[in-house]
């Protein structure tokens, strides 16, 4: 018998988030942001699962987009980083992946090969982030470069990243958008992450380029109206293997960090930080054990927790437990433990499997 820890990948809320995407963008094609083994939820069941629903995908890099081709995903695919070497420029043709542009030496890789045939570029622009991409007064030289070879496909994508457009008060969103639409030549566009495209309708142009919103988790802290129902992907189970009584005064876990204030009922759930479950949550991070909120009691080891289910009532071993999912939110365990939903899935390792109940 498997232990009995399970990422479950509900299919359907992830096309549920994709149309409120659409219809949130409805002028705007779709690429879904499926980097980092999507967001750790299983790159090739999700890719899957969107290809035939949005109009391109984006990885960082070629191996990821190799491996998608390897799962049979046809539809297009941008590398966020584009190439990281000219060798890999061969490859990225052969897989038809299209490229991103940010830089100088990116550029003369492209225009000194001899391709069979034309790739679709995006131009990265760098609109105050400074992380990666070409500022906007150099946007025009690197674009006319690209109509002039024949190695860029005709309809090349100007695109730019937000860097806070999840604090809908800061003021950076703005100046990022007046910078993008300081661009004064005809070319396609794309800005919005997932909190644009729930929040700022002005930055949708040609393209939006959603991540986690699709994963059903809303990037603003304080939630957004037009995020409400949003269906969360993930279910991330496992279930009490031992339960144990504990007296007022003891403690629990590596380094005694919990003690109990009154006579205690401890199960130990067989989840740690060798399955995603973070190291860094506090006492009193709230799982759910048969449906009803319990707390982290006592440091998270490699392959288990100890909660307390004083309150908790009909626990047995073999009760399911629930680390985050639709009635525990990926946002509030995340909160307990310093970071945000993002990393808590994408930092899911391949020990626990990704199963899907709801195709
Ligand atoms: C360039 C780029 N576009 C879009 C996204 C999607 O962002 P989000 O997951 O916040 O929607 C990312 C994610 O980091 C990104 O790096």
């Amino acid at each position: 018998m498997a232990r009995p820890n399970q990422a479950k990948l509900n299919l359907s809320a992830l096309r549920h988030n994709v149309c409120l995407a659409r219809k949130l963008a409805p002028r705007s094609k779709v690429m879904a942001v499926v980097k980092a083994n999507a967001y750790g939820h299983g790159a090739a069941i999700i890719a899957g699962a969107l290809q035939s629903s949005v109009d391109a995908l984006a990885v960082a890099s070629i191996e990821e987009a190799a491996a998608l081709r390897d799962s049979g995903v046809t539809c297009p695919i941008l590398l966020l980083e584009g190439l990281f070497d000219e060798s890999e420029l061969g490859i990225a043709s052969q897989l038809n992946v299209w490229l991103s542009i940010h830089n100088e030496r990116q550029l003369q890789w492209l225009e000194g090969a001899a391709l069979s045939a034309p790739v679709t570029c995006w131009l990265k622009i760098d609109t105050g982030m400074n992380r990666l991409g070409v500022t906007p007064d150099k946007a025009l030289h690197y674009h006319q470069r690209l109509v002039a070879t024949p190695n860029a496909a005709n309809g090349t994508v100007a695109y730019t990243h937000f860097a806070s457009a999840d604090d809908l008060q800061n003021l950076q969103t703005q100046r990022q958008i007046d910078a993008f639409d300081s661009l004064n030549f005809d070319v396609a566009r794309s800005a919005a992450n997932s909190a644009a495209l729930l929040a700022w309708p002005t930055t949708h142009y040609e393209w939006v380029r959603p991540g986690y919103m699709l994963y059903g988790n809303c990037p603003m802290a304080q939630g957004h109206p037009n995020a409400q129902t949003l269906k969360p992907v993930m279910t991330l189970t496992s279930a009490v293997i031992a339960l144990h009584d504990v007296a007022a005064g003891e403690s629990v876990g590596y380094g005694g960090t919990w003690v109990a204030q009154r006579p205690s009922v401890i199960a130990t759930v067989t989840i740690g930080y060798g399955d995603g479950y973070p190291r860094e949550a506090l006492n009193g991070t709230p799982i759910l054990v048969n449906g009803q909120r319990a707390t982290l009691a006592g440091r998270v080891s490699m392959d288990m927790i100890t909660v307390d289910v004083t309150d908790v009532e009909h626990v047995q071993l073999g009760t399911e437990v629930v680390l985050w999912g639709p009635d525990l939110p990926l946002a509030e365990v995340a909160r307990w433990t310093n970071t945000i939903g993002y990393e808590l899935t994408t930092r899911m390792p391949q020990r626990t499997p990704r199963v899907v109940v709801n195709a």
